[in-house]
């Protein structure tokens, strides 16, 4: 018997799919294969039009590629009105394939290449954030080289804010406000004549994630507000874009809630109303990658194996971390929404899912009480739309990445194979004798 206290996954978060009941992921696990991510590109505007509407008006939604970067949801996403928050060459690659305009996209990331840089400024995209006084000049020179005047929003460091991980204060992210001051002054319109090779628009803050209190959320919004105020009264700048970053959170596990939306819409009209009596004009941005995304997702995975061991139940299924693992920071340590397609047999225990991988932190749901499944039995988890198998290991022990499909009234899409691992392995070079030196444009 376990020790642990069991639990009851919280399947009341599992969205209302109009699609993926239980037959149709188990068509889906028999058609192509598990572990197998299923999308439901309704979800998605289900999603995309619950946040938009919460928004206050005018406010520009990106939708953050990094969150997933498949390029058939990024279609659907710009079909939807989404800008696209970018960083690096690959999401740019991905959201310019999604049809993305350049000028409906923004750039970021503390570390872009001089590669990433040109090709940036080559295609004309949207909003370049930069992230430090050394990026800003780097852009600057480049900019003056090709020829170019980029919009520019430099990323302010605020030293406080909330989130799940939160990502100001002493944290690679961002300019720190006196240092921001320093460079308006030096580059800004109004500062000494030396504008002209970037048209700094003014500012980014994005302070935290997987935020699931509106309040928190809202005081984030205000401290990247306030930090745009303060930037404009003591430089004389004027900005015309400020992104207030986001964060908007997805319920996962047992005792999380939704976001309380309406609360969130009343405080975000609030404090952006205010600030837009003050700036109008001013295009204030926002940034939402799991929130719009992680709903769609479902993880579909076969039983393996089912054993006792120290006095505890396991049941092995063929996904885990290495796709699902990105998706936060637990392992399975709480218990998430999942469920066991078809009827099971074995009757009620506690039980603890792992995946196949040689770690003990492969652990998809701990001490769980349900119907125990039967080696072959498919395990569906829910909510696996976001940082899935982009920000998971998925080269671990060489299992690769998993088919992801895309479900629509007529069917489903594959619109990625998964890894082929003949491709994997048999693709890779045991000695080149320097034929490849200095290639460095694979396929872009
Ligand atoms: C700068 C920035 N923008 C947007 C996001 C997307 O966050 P989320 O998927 O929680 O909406 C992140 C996530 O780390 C981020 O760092």
């Amino acid at each position: 018997m376990s020790e642990h206290k069991s639990r009851t996954p919280p399947n009341h978060l599992i969205p209302d799919f109009s699609l993926l009941d239980d037959e149709k992921l188990t068509e889906a696990a028999d058609l192509f294969a598990t572990p197998l991510l299923v999308y439901e590109g309704d979800r998605i505007a289900a999603s995309w039009e619950k946040l938009s509407k919460a928004l206050p008006k005018g406010v520009r939604l990106y939708y953050s590629v990094k969150a997933n970067p498949l390029v058939g949801l990024l279609t659907r996403l710009r079909e939807l009105g989404a800008g696209f928050e970018v960083s690096g060459l690959g999401e740019l690659l991905a959201a310019k394939r999604g049809g993305a305009e350049a000028d409906s996209a923004i750039f970021l990331g503390p570390g872009k290449s001089q590669e990433e840089l040109e090709w940036w400024l080559k295609w004309g995209g949207g909003v370049l954030v930069a992230e430090s006084r050394n990026e800003l000049e780097r852009v600057r020179s480049l900019a003056w080289k090709l020829g170019v005047r980029p919009r520019v929003a430099l990323r302010v460091n605020t030293h406080t804010g909330c989130g799940e991980q939160r990502m100001a204060g002493a944290t690679p992210f961002g300019i720190e406000i006196e240092e921001a001051e320093e460079l308006l002054r030096l580059y800004g319109e109004v500062g000494h004549g030396k504008a002209g090779a970037v048209e700094l628009v003014g500012v980014h803050g994005f302070l935290g994630t997987r935020i699931l209190d509106w309040r928190a959320l809202a005081q984030n919004v205000e401290l990247v507000l306030e930090a745009a105020d303060r930037l404009q009264r003591t430089t004389g700048q004027t900005f015309t874009f400020v992104d207030v970053g986001g964060g908007f959170g997805t319920p996962l596990y047992e005792g999380e809630e939704e976001l309380d939306l309406a609360s969130l819409a009343l405080a975000l009209n609030k404090l952006i109303g205010r600030y837009l009596v003050k700036y109008p004009g001013t295009i204030i941005a926002m940034e939402s990658g799991r929130y719009l995304v992680a709903g769609a997702g479902v993880l579909v995975t076969r039983v393996l194996d089912v054993k006792r061991n120290g006095g505890k139940l396991f049941v092995i299924v063929d996904g885990g971390l290495h796709v699902l693992g990105g998706r936060d920071g637990y392992y399975g340590a709480r218990c998430t929404s999942f469920r066991l397609l078809g009827a099971g047999g074995r009757g009620v225990e506690t039980f603890t899912v792992c995946g196949p991988l040689c770690t003990p932190l492969d652990r998809l749901a701990s001490d769980v009480e349900g119907e125990v499944p039967r080696p072959g039995d498919l395990l569906a988890f829910y909510l696996a739309g976001a940082y899935g198998p982009t920000a998971g290991p998925g080269l671990y022990l060489s299992r690769g990445f998993p088919a992801e499909v895309l479900a629509d009234e007529n069917g489903f899409n594959l619109m990625r194979p998964p890894t082929d691992l003949a491709q994997l392995v048999g693709g890779q070079m045991t000695s080149s004798h320097g034929e490849v030196a200095g290639l460095r444009s694979w396929g872009r």
